[in-house]
């Protein structure tokens, strides 16, 4: 179907981007052949790190005419295969395009290379007290770049939205080499179709963003954090819609079941409060002041009372703080390395969330396989990861071909759909049609080819053509 990269085609990407930047050796194909996703290698044949939009261009002229795939990777810490050239081809990694062009600090904006860290973005924003908010669990080495990609998430979207709600324009190279700038550095546009939306999101699939304008926020001067422990998992996320019901408004708001509160305990080899209790809830609020976020977490305390909470921790100083997120920050990457397991990334309207909880768990129950839960539970999006532990390789193939479609069919049942945040990739495109209309799936193709006719950028990502 491909075609391969010939001596030839070789001698044409080293005219564009110096050598020292074209790696072909083994070692280094065996780093870009993994990202985050489970233990999935795909080995690219060449790795090329260019440093500019004008070489990305003209790299993609060169695979565009000879039909190679081409396999975009920023920080290589996805969840469902978006980085992983399942084809081979060209792995074109944004590292090198990593630099802050520049920060408006009386417009509230930043506009950056897609390589930028998105905390090295964050952390120089709160330097001028502007505020990036999206943070990703694995903001200390994600790229912003992937984060467009896959319109990233994580635990502040309940207050402030994900990635695609920061987005004022980005440039953009096709498949066919042509460079886009798409959408204004103004807060209001509506100028025809709304392309920069459709490339957020669209995993690499459509074209290759090369530059960044972000809409940024005030920072707030402060932050409170609880942490609630309960005795019973069901009554811990059955207080989350009330907290909302009661006109909160908290910047995070975290459920972890025991077994992932005990796992990332035992990976930071240090011991938190209560990690007995079943779940726990965190539960953050941040504003200009204090009083009122005291107020805040003290109305959460009184709810989670009324749910038979068992006891609550607070953190006021920022090492505290900081303590307590280390330990939900740690969950994902330490529940990976208990067994071999598959992740899922369901979301459903936050008050159907112990619905959710009660079927995946008799799912799981019913197929004998065990998952830890734990997630953003403020936005619905409960992270499942589910172990293979001792079950034989087939036992393992059934009763997850099994139970996955039934918990994503009860996922869309509840109002939901099967990514809130990790993206469809690779590892979640065969159940793409339980939450997406055939008829929606077809448009999306006819899209791809639009953007992507040779079909050379990330193939084989969210649908086969
Ligand atoms: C988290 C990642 C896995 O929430 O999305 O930790
Ligand atoms: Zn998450």
């Amino acid at each position: 179907m491909y075609k391969s990269i010939t001596g030839k085609i070789f001698e044409e990407l080293k005219h564009v981007t110096d050598k020292e930047y074209i790696l072909t050796d083994e070692y280094n194909k065996d780093i870009y052949s993994k990202d985050n996703t489970e233990d999935l290698k795909y080995y690219p044949d060449v790795i090329i790190r260019p440093g500019s939009t004008s070489e990305i261009s003209k790299i993609l002229k060169i695979a565009n005419f000879y039909k190679i795939p081409v396999t975009p990777r920023g920080g290589g810490t996805g969840l469902s295969g978006g980085s992983l050239p399942v084809f081979g081809g060209i792995c074109l990694s944004l590292e090198r395009m990593n630099k802050i062009l520049e920060i408006d600090e009386n417009n509230f904006q930043i506009t950056a290379e897609p390589g930028v860290i998105t905390e090295v973005l964050q952390s120089e924003c709160e330097k001028r007290g502007l505020f990036y908010p999206v943070d990703p669990a694995s903001k200390g080495s994600c790229f912003i770049g992937g984060n467009l990609a896959e319109s990233s998430g994580g635990p502040r979207a309940v207050k402030y939205g994900t990635t695609k709600d920061y987005v004022l324009s980005i440039e953009v190279v096709l498949p066919s080499g042509e460079i886009l700038n798409l959408g204004t550095n103004t807060l209001k546009n509506v100028s025809g179709y709304n392309l920069t939306q459709l490339i957020i999101g669209s995993e690499g699939t459509l074209g290759i963003i090369t530059r960044i304008t972000l809409r940024l926020t005030a920072l707030p001067k402060f932050r409170k954090v609880a942490l609630i422990a309960y005795d019973d998992i069901y009554k811990c996320i059955s207080s989350v819609a009330e907290i909302f019901k009661q006109g909160l408004i908290p910047s995070a708001l975290e459920f972890m079941e025991r077994d992932a509160i005990k796992t990332a305990e035992e990976h930071l080899s240090k011991v938190y409060p209560n990690s007995d209790a079943e779940a726990q809830l965190l539960v953050e609020f941040d504003g200009n002041n204090e009083e009122v976020i005291f107020a805040d977490i003290e109305k959460c305390a009184l709810i989670s009372e009324k749910y038979d909470a068992a006891d609550v921790i607070m953190a006021e100083d920022t090492s505290k703080i900081e303590e307590i997120w280390s330990l939900r920050r740690a969950v994902g990457e330490s529940v990976k390395n208990i067994s071999v397991y598959m992740e899922e990334d369901t979301v459903v309207p936050r008050f159907r969330l112990p619905d959710l909880l009660i079927g995946v768990k008799e799912i799981c129950t019913m197929y004998g396989i065990r998952a830890i839960c734990y997630g953003h539970a403020g936005d619905g999006n409960l992270h499942i990861n589910i172990l293979k532990d001792g079950l034989s390789d087939d036992e393992w193939e059934f009763k997850t071909a099994k139970a996955i479609p039934e918990i994503f069919k009860l996922t869309v049942r509840l109002g939901g759909s099967i990514s809130g945040e990790h993206g469809i990739g690779l590892t979640q495109k065969k159940y793409l049609n339980i939450a997406v209309q055939e008829k929606v799936i077809l448009l999306m193709k006819e899209i791809k080819k639009i953007f992507d006719p040779n079909n050379i950028l990330n193939p084989g990502k969210i649908f086969d053509l």
